[in-house]
């Protein structure tokens, strides 16, 4: 390594202990290439002179080969190498960097400028004590500096530092600067981001970066290394209430039970009182278990295991914190919402979330707003996009504990995933739990499904038949109805085209309005399940994610997912309704089959083939399925 510290050659020791006790600043820079990012980055790299020799010389070399810069060092081509060899078979392009000055550690968020920006900014973001934010001094403030510098100031970062990159091409004028940098700093006010120090820089020319520019004596500000290595950050996670995560529980022996994570906030002693939540049971701390050897105390950054001196139940995703200052529990929240999926957020769509180390099922509703970043008005929408940002209400299966993200960015943070394809598709900040969730409880009741249904002599379950529009689904449903009225059972068929004429009328067809239509069907046939009633539903159900989210309300055994397949141009060539002529004619939008998807189930509980078979023979199908099933009684 060329890091050159006297103390390297004079007292390897020193150098060691003086290493292992500098400060650590994690930053995220934001600008896209065009700005001169890499070529910055490399010069921060190559002027700290931590960069492995054998990198230099091949530095040096590629940049005689293939450099942009006419024989002077390439410093992009440094930095874009390691970015290959990083981002390979990784998702999230996100590339941290290490590097270290006499002075301070520094871990770097490089973050790519292409579309995906958004995704990789907040992951960058999430962990940083500050931003450097990128301009290019010929170009001045542009749209894409503006949604970096929300992104930061909503990711909860207070320290910017602009670095107006380039100055060697505008005649290293101070009039340029300054009316970049007051026009930011106007933009900057509006979003809480008042601690800016701006730096005219270039990259490529060294000026600003380590040493003051000779070409610049009107400025009498830090050079940006000079900033990096004075800037005071707060120790914040250290001050803040004792938040752990449980990781695992660890219990190799009957003898320890030991919680094991990584301590995100606050300190902890041995002896401290502890709170688990969200079940709310509390102990004292017994031990600190580290690799090392016990510990007294332990502080955030620290991975540990702790032991309790009662056995109290405490599980994986649990919140260990202090008695004096633990986080609420709720399972509904205001929460920002910031998507980056291809595929439009859907309101009331189940999807995973994960905040801590909890994993928990979350639903969104439609935004109360969503944020034109440019010029930050609230905008109405029925769904975000690739990149947007929103407010919306969202609500889980179970109660987690959390603080606000304004509180703290690990509490307070989550990610949400795809069920289905186990892909991150947003990432949200909990503004405050919804004291709805707090005031409204489950009111027990005497008379049970159980008791209902006996009462009826038949087992309440739901038969959802899902295929396309035409398929038959209606006809089959009907005739199933029927059959169970002749042996004396209780349904109730619950029909698409029906319950759009009233209950869903609202609604429409695109995806969003699709998975309303959904969730409220299923949400009533769950109430005509428990009333002790059979219930057949006959929606086309087009998407995977909502009939799970069906099936998921019901209880093991009382959901029949039932298939009615019927090719697309065997329905088509059907046309009942005359529907698929209009939507091929384009007269009708978003009709399932033709320009609107449908997925069909995997692993049906009833597979009918209705070319194979006649209306009436599917329903006798059906119903001796039922039977099979024990959900006829003795009928
Ligand atoms: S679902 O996709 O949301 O489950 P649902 O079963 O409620 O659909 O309604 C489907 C019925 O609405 C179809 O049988 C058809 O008669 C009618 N319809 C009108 N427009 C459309 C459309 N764009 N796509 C599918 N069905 C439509």
């Amino acid at each position: 390594m060329a890091h050159v510290s006297d103390l390297i050659g004079q007292d390897i020791e020193a150098y060691l202990h003086q290493h292992e006790h500098k400060s650590l600043l994690r930053f995220i820079t934001c600008g896209s290439v065009d700005d001169g990012k890499s070529t910055l980055i490399g010069r921060l790299l190559y002027d700290s002179k931590m960069i492995f020799e054998d990198q230099l010389t091949a530095l040096e070399a590629d940049s005689k080969k293939v450099g942009t810069q006419g024989g002077e060092l390439d410093f992009a081509l440094l930095v874009d190498g390691l970015a290959a060899e990083r981002e390979q078979g990784i998702t999230i392009d996100v590339a941290y960097r290490f590097f270290s000055t006499d002075k301070r550690k520094f871990i770097v968020a490089d973050t790519p400028g292409h579309e995906q920006y958004t995704r990789n900014m907040v992951t960058g973001a999430s962990t940083a004590d500050l931003a450097v934010i990128l301009i290019d001094a010929r170009k001045g403030v542009l749209t894409q500096t503006r949604r970096h510098s929300y992104l930061v100031s909503l990711l909860g970062i207070r320290k910017v530092a602009l670095a107006i990159n380039k100055m060697d091409l505008v005649g290293y004028s101070q009039e340029t600067f300054e009316k970049i940098v007051a026009e930011y700093r106007e933009f900057a006010r509006q979003i809480n981001l008042t601690d800016v120090v701006a730096i005219p820089v270039s990259g490529l020319k060294g000026d600003n970066i380590k040493d003051p520019s000779e070409h610049m004596a009107w400025y009498h500000g830090p050079t940006l290394m000079g900033y990096l290595e004075a800037v005071e950050i707060e120790d914040r996670l250290q001050h803040q209430p004792f938040r752990l995560p449980v990781q695992w529980v660890n219990r190799p022996n009957l003898d320890f039970r030991g919680f094991a994570g990584t301590i995100v906030s606050g300190t902890l002693a041995k002896g401290e009182k502890l709170r688990v939540l969200p079940s709310g049971r509390e102990s004292s701390v017994a031990r600190i278990v580290t690799l090392d050897g016990d510990l007294e105390s332990a502080v955030a950054g620290q991975a540990v295991t702790i032991t309790l001196e009662d056995e109290i139940d405490v599980s994986r995703g649990d919140v260990l914190a202090t008695t004096k200052a633990p986080p609420a529990v709720a399972d509904q929240f205001e929460v920002t919402v910031i998507w980056m999926s291809d595929e439009p957020m859907l309101p009331g769509r189940p999807y995973w979330m994960k905040i801590g180390t909890r994993q928990v099922t979350a639903t969104i509703t439609e935004p109360k707003y969503k944020v034109n970043v440019n010029t930050l008005e609230h905008l109405a929408a029925k769904t975000l996009e690739l990149n947007e940002i929103g407010v919306c209400n969202l609500s889980l299966d179970q109660s987690v504990a959390f603080d606000p993200y304004a509180e703290n960015r690990d509490t307070g943070g989550f990610i949400l995933i795809d069920r289905l394809t186990n892909a991150t598709i947003g990432a949200g900040l909990v503004h405050f739990a919804l004291r709805r969730s707090q005031n409204i409880h489950w009111q027990a009741v005497d008379v049970h499904k159980a008791a209902r249904a006996g009462q009826k002599g038949q087992k309440p379950c739901v038969l959802w038949l899902t295929g396309l529009s035409g398929a038959g689904k209606s006809t089959i449903a009907n005739l199933v109805e029927k059959q169970l009225l002749t042996l004396g059972k209780h349904t109730y068929l619950l029909d698409g085209d029906n319950v759009r004429h009233g209950l869903n009328r609202d609604l429409g067809f695109t995806d969003a309005d699709r998975v309303e239509n959904i969730r409220r069907v299923a949400e009533v046939a769950k109430l005509m399940a428990d009333a002790g009633l059979i219930v057949m539903v006959s929606f086309i159900s087009p998407f995977r994610a909502e009939r799970r989210m069906a099936r998921g309300l019901f209880e093991p055994g009382e959901f029949f997912e039932v298939h009615v397949d019927t090719p697309l141009a065997v329905a088509e060539a059907r046309d009942v309704k005359g529907l698929y002529g209009k939507a091929r004619r384009g007269e009708l939008k978003n009709f399932t089959g033709i320009d609107s998807p449908y997925e069909p189930p995997e692993n049906p509980e009833i597979y009918i083939d209705t070319t194979h078979a006649a209306a009436e023979e599917s329903a006798t199908a059906i119903v001796e399925e039922l039977r099979k099933a024990g959900m006829l009684g003795s009928a």
